[in-house]
């Protein structure tokens, strides 16, 4: 089938990809863009590995043609670092608290934290479970996880 082109911005840069119509995101992301982070773990929307952000909002990016992302603002853990390379506050607290062991997860977890983190204020613990309801990690346990989210809230909010 013949590709098109979809323009979009991509880890706040504005990209334009060719890609076939039947494509899901998260296979665009990977080949045609080297975004590892953006895992197949499930293929099917409910494991959470592929979760990127379009909009602001959390997707799974294997149940989501690339196609529709066109016009839109994507967002994978790639796109965090700062412009030296350095990993942001969420990353270091993961790898502070042990929230990552094989880390095939982590960057679909570390996107899901993204918009309790963008509140005014330090989330519960149960909002955080809410939040990453649809991640899942056979490795860490969550509980490291939520941790490292809140602590992470609570470096921002300077609580
Ligand atoms: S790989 Fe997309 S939800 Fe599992
Ligand atoms: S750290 Fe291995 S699946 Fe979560």
């Amino acid at each position: 089938m013949d590709k098109r082109r979809i323009s979009l911005v991509l880890n706040h840069r504005p990209t334009e990809l060719w890609v076939d119509p039947r494509a899901s995101l998260s296979e665009v992301l990977r080949g045609e863009a080297s975004l590892t982070s953006v895992k197949h773990g499930c293929n099917v929307g409910e494991c959470g590995a592929c979760t990127v952000l379009i909009n602001g909002e959390t997707f799974n990016a294997c149940i989501y043609l690339a196609i529709w992302a066109d016009g839109k603002e994507v967002l994978t853990v790639e796109g965090l670092s700062d412009e030296e390379g350095n990993i942001s506050d969420i990353q270091q607290a993961f790898i502070d608290e042990g929230a990552i062991q094989c880390g095939f997860c982590t960057p679909g977890f570390i996107i899901s934290s993204l918009p309790v983190l963008e509140r005014d204020e330090v989330p519960s613990r149960d909002e955080i479970r809410r939040q990453i309801a649809g991640n899942f990690c056979r490795c860490t346990g969550y509980e490291k996880i939520v941790t490292a989210i809140q602590k992470t809230a609570r470096a921002r909010h300077g609580g």
